[in-house]
This record gives C-alpha cells, sequence and structure tokens, in this order.
C-alpha cells in the first residue's frame, strides 16, 4: 500500500506534451494571484474574525498571511515541477504514495466543496443586504439563514439565497461555462478598486478613533485550545482568505524565468492581501469599532451561535461590525456613505460567484483524477456528450455545496475548509522536501531557497493554525478522514488502476473537458 507510488517519469511525460508558452511576468502573477484570493474572507469573515479576536483581528491576518507565504514557496517548486491536473493530490501520489494521496484528494474534496458553500452562504449575505435590502424586500429570517450553527439553531431554517447561487453555478459549470481572461481581469479590477475605495473613505473618516483598538486584543493572544478564539484562533479562521494563492504556482509552467517570477508572483500577492486586509481591517475597526460581544466570564460568545444571533438581533447591537452579514458595506452604510456601500456589496455580488465556480470546478477535477485512477467510481468521470463537461460529478458536488451552503453558517464552513486545506498544504510541504531526497537531480524550474527551513516552518504553521481551528472543525478532518479510509480500504485499494500495473496521466480526458480559465486550465487546481 505505501509503495504504491505513481512513477514521476510518466506524469512529466505528458506535462511536456502539454507544455504551454512561457508569456507570464511577474505583475502579470501577482494579478492574478490577487484575483484568486480575494472573496469571502474579507467582504465576509471580517465580521465573524472580529468576533473572535476584537482589533486583534489586524494580528490574525498578519499571522495567516506569513504561514500561506511559506507554504505558497513549497507549492511553487511542486506545481513548476509537476505541472499537471490533480494538485496535492498527484504530488502526494507521486511521491508519499497512493494511500496517503488519497487522505490528501479526500481532504482536497472537503476543502473545496465546503469553501464553495462559505463563499455561498457569504454571497448570500450581501444578496440579502444590499439587493433585497434596498429593494425593500425582507426575507424572513427562516429564509436566509441556516439552522445548523454546529452549537444549535442559530434562528433560521434554510439559507434559501445561499442554496440558489450554488445551485446556479453549478447549471453554468455543468453547460460548460468558463470565465475568460478579460472577465477574470475585470472582476480582480472590481474587488480591488470596492476594497480601495472602503480603505480611503473609512481610514480618513472624521469617525476613526484610535480609541476603538482600545483593548486590542479582548480575547488575548490565544483564546484557548479548541475555542478558536483569540488573534490566532481568528487567524485561523482567516486563512480561508488567503485560500487560492496556489494558483499562481500552479501557473509557474506559463512563467518567464520562474526562478525569479513565481516567488516574486507569489510572494508579491500574498504581501499586497495581507498588507491590503490589515487596512480593511483597521477603517472598519477604527470606525464603527470591532470590540466582540462577550458571554459569561468576558469570553467572546461563539461567532455563528444561537446566543450571539439572539444578542445581534436586540437594538442596542444592531450596528455593531460582528453582528453584520455584510461587514464592508454595512460599515460604509452607517458612516453616512450609503450609496458607496451599495455598490461594494454589488462588487461583491458580482464578484462571489466566480470564487464558487473556481472553488467547484477544483473540486469536479479532483474527482475527475481519483475516478481515473480506479479510486473512485467510473461514472464520476463520465463526460457529457453534448457539453464535454464532467456533469455527474459536477451536478453531485453542487448538490453537496448547495445542501451545506443552505444550513450552516459561514464561519463555522470557512474553518471546516481550512481544516481540509491546512492538511493538504502540509502534505505538500512533506513531499516537497521527498522529492529533492529522492530525486535531487530533476530538473526544477523553481527551487525553494532554504527548504529544510521553509518547509518545516510551512508543516509548523499549519499545524499550529489547525490547532487554533474550534474543536469541531478540528474533529471534523479526521471524521472525515475516517470515513475516507472506509471507501479506501472497501473500494478504492482493490480497485486502484495503479495496483493493477496501469499507470495513467489523463492528459486527453482532462484537455475534453478543460475550460479556458488562464493558468488554471491543463493544470486541475484553481
Ligand atoms: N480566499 C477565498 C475567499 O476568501 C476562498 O473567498
Amino acid at each position: 500500500m505505501f509503495g504504491r507510488v505513481k512513477p514521476l517519469d510518466a506524469i512529466l511525460a505528458t506535462a511536456e506534451r502539454k507544455s504551454l508558452k512561457r508569456t507570464l511576468g511577474w505583475f502579470q502573477l501577482t494579478l492574478f494571484g490577487i484575483g484568486c484570493v480575494i472573496g469571502t474572507g474579507i467582504f465576509v469573515l471580517t465580521s465573524v474574525g472580529a468576533q473572535k479576536a476584537g482589533p486583534g483581528l489586524m494580528l490574525a491576518f498578519a499571522i495567516a498571511g506569513l504561514v500561506c507565504i511559506v507554504a505558497a514557496l513549497c507549492y511553487a517548486e511542486i506545481a513548476a515541477m509537476i505541472p499537471v491536473a490533480g494538485s496535492a493530490y498527484t504530488y502526494s501520489y507521486a511521491t508519499i504514495g497512493e494511500f496517503f494521496a488519497w487522505t490528501v484528494g479526500w481532504a482536497l474534496i472537503m476543502e473545496y466543496a465546503i469553501a464553495a458553500s462559505a463563499v455561498s452562504v457569504g454571497w448570500s449575505g450581501y444578496f440579502t443586504g444590499t439587493i433585497l435590502g434596498e429593494l425593500g424586500i425582507q426575507l424572513p429570517a427562516w429564509l436566509s439563514a441556516g439552522p445548523l450553527a454546529l452549537g444549535g439553531a442559530e434562528g433560521g431554517f434554510i439559507n434559501l439565497p445561499a442554496l440558489l447561487i450554488a445551485l446556479a453555478v453549478t447549471g453554468l459549470l455543468i453547460v460548460g461555462t468558463s470565465e475568460s481572461a478579460k472577465f477574470n481581469a475585470i472582476l480582480v479590477a472590481v474587488k480591488v478598486i470596492a476594497l480601495t475605495a472602503f480603505v480611503a473613505l473609512t481610514l480618513t473618516s472624521v469617525e476613526f478613533e484610535t480609541d476603538n483598538f482600545n483593548p486590542f486584543l479582548p480575547a488575548g493572544v490565544f483564546g484557548g485550545f479548541g475555542t478558536g478564539l483569540g488573534a490566532v484562533g481568528a487567524a485561523a479562521t482567516m486563512f480561508f482568505a488567503y485560500v487560492g494563492f496556489d494558483a499562481v504556482s500552479t501557473a509557474a509552467e506559463e512563467t518567464k524565468n520562474p526562478q525569479r517570477n513565481v516567488p516574486i508572483g507569489l510572494v508579491g500577492s500574498l504581501l499586497f492581501c495581507t498588507v491590503f486586509y490589515i487596512l480593511v481591517a483597521a477603517g472598519a475597526i477604527g470606525t464603527l469599532g470591532g470590540q466582540p460581544i462577550m458571554g459569561a466570564g468576558g469570553v467572546p460568545l461563539e461567532a455563528g451561535s444561537p446566543e450571539l444571533a439572539r444578542q445581534c438581533a436586540m437594538p442596542e447591537y444592531a450596528d455593531v461590525l460582528v453582528c453584520s452579514n455584510e461587514p464592508l458595506a454595512h460599515v460604509l452604510r452607517v458612516l453616512g456613505f450609503s450609496w458607496i456601500g451599495n455598490a461594494i456589496g454589488v462588487a461583491a455580488i458580482l464578484a462571489l460567484p466566480s470564487v464558487i465556480l473556481i472553488l467547484i470546478f477544483g473540486q469536479t477535477r479532483i474527482f475527475f483524477v481519483m475516478s481515473r485512477d480506479g479510486l473512485l467510481p467510473e461514472v464520476l468521470s463520465r463526460v457529457h456528450p453534448r457539453f464535454q463537461t464532467p456533469h455527474v460529478v459536477t451536478a453531485i458536488t453542487g448538490c453537496v455545496v448547495a445542501v451545506a451552503a443552505a444550513f450552516f453558517p459561514v464561519g463555522q464552513l470557512a474553518d471546516i475548509s481550512n481544516a481540509g486545506t491546512l492538511y493538504a498544504f502540509t502534505m505538500v510541504a512533506v513531499s516537497v522536501m521527498m522529492l529533492r531526497r529522492m530525486d535531487p537531480a530533476r530538473q526544477r524550474h523553481f527551487r525553494v531557497p532554504a527548504l529544510w527551513l521553509i518547509a518545516p516552518l510551512t508543516i509548523a504553521g499549519c499545524a499550529f493554525l489547525f490547532l487554533n481551528l474550534p474543536a469541531a472543525a478540528m474533529l471534523f478532518l479526521p471524521a472525515w478522514t475516517v470515513l475516507g479510509l472506509f471507501v479506501y480500504f472497501f473500494y478504492s485499494r482493490k480497485r486502484s488502476h495503479l495496483a493493477q500495473g496501469i499507470v495513467e496521466v489523463h492528459a486527453e480526458a482532462l484537455a475534453e473537458i478543460e475550460p479556458d480559465i488562464p493558468g488554471i486550465a491543463d493544470r486541475g487546481r484553481p
């Protein structure tokens, strides 16, 4: 089982056949990275992060950003070396072997699907507040929030807008809609302009008070194991705001002078987002205040919990940051910039569906490759005769995403997704070190500088963030893995194509179904 390692040469032979022109410079890479990363994390989770850490949210963004920067360097080396579909799953298959690759693939399923659900719920907050709110339509509480906060009822029954957007995006993916490079660039501009306007208006506002940053760490740096509170608890949640940067690593093959440009693009886009996020948090907290609502014993109430929902329904909390489902638009409205607040809401409504699309897309490619490897049923890699899309797996994924979005709150979905991502990033760091040992002579388009420092730092950083997630999110990963092991031992192990001596790399099969998403197509990893 542990000896089932997919031969790297076979994988790379395909990569060579598919190799692309090197056209990207560091600037395009940086823009591309920013486009993939900005989404629900900053637009929506800002209020969740403030409830966990208060103004310490700014520190949380810095911590999560640093972990992502070291992880991104590891990703870059392996992605440039094995630029094929399947991402961390394929890298692990070629190094640590099938068993761990299975656990990584299984964790990635959790990462993508649940992240797509989280972004759908984030979209719902802006849609309900900005579009319906401005039209004077009040969606009943039972239709605008899910009931399943992990701690009990949140006051809702179903999050209908979240369910519908997830299904709509799934429909688009099934009929083969893809994002063009131009459309993508426009969305990047929309997001960056919206956030820049927010920073400019809030930081220069007369309402900006340095007193609002006091106390800076109302829940401390460490809020306690399993609570997900404090600056590091918020960092574990806000990590979500950086997920997606690996798209830059996967574009390494298309990059001119990748040894120089890939790290500049990766570190550049992450540093840019880190600074931007800290400024957005500073603007929101400096103007509106960002202290958490405390429960018994002076401990912040759990984000997404029924008790917090009850408190937020009280008139005295009507305007506070931590109660808003559309925090950035809300801040500007309270400051009197109603129409700019609404414009930011519209920016989020336009831009977030593309993040959902990229996430569901990524998820279906992982399923697709695992199915082609014989580890999942063949039906999952069936391609629609007319649309040329993997319609079965897209429909299944979309339904799961929609149901999770309909019933869970955004913060908890993001935490669960983060648990899967952190595991996958850890395995990528392990794979990079193993490949350096197993295959030192192989050409690397990009080498991590000081790998033996950076890779262990990545592993330590991911473990640290994982251990600061709330207990429920932390436990979800082992529970999900146990389920995955059942599937592996009772289904996949004996059907594995590799075990049967078949080595496939799926280039032709994937080429049939890849839409035109620059930097993503042919690689399967958004
Ligand atoms: N980083 C992406 C977001 O925040 C997933 O929506």
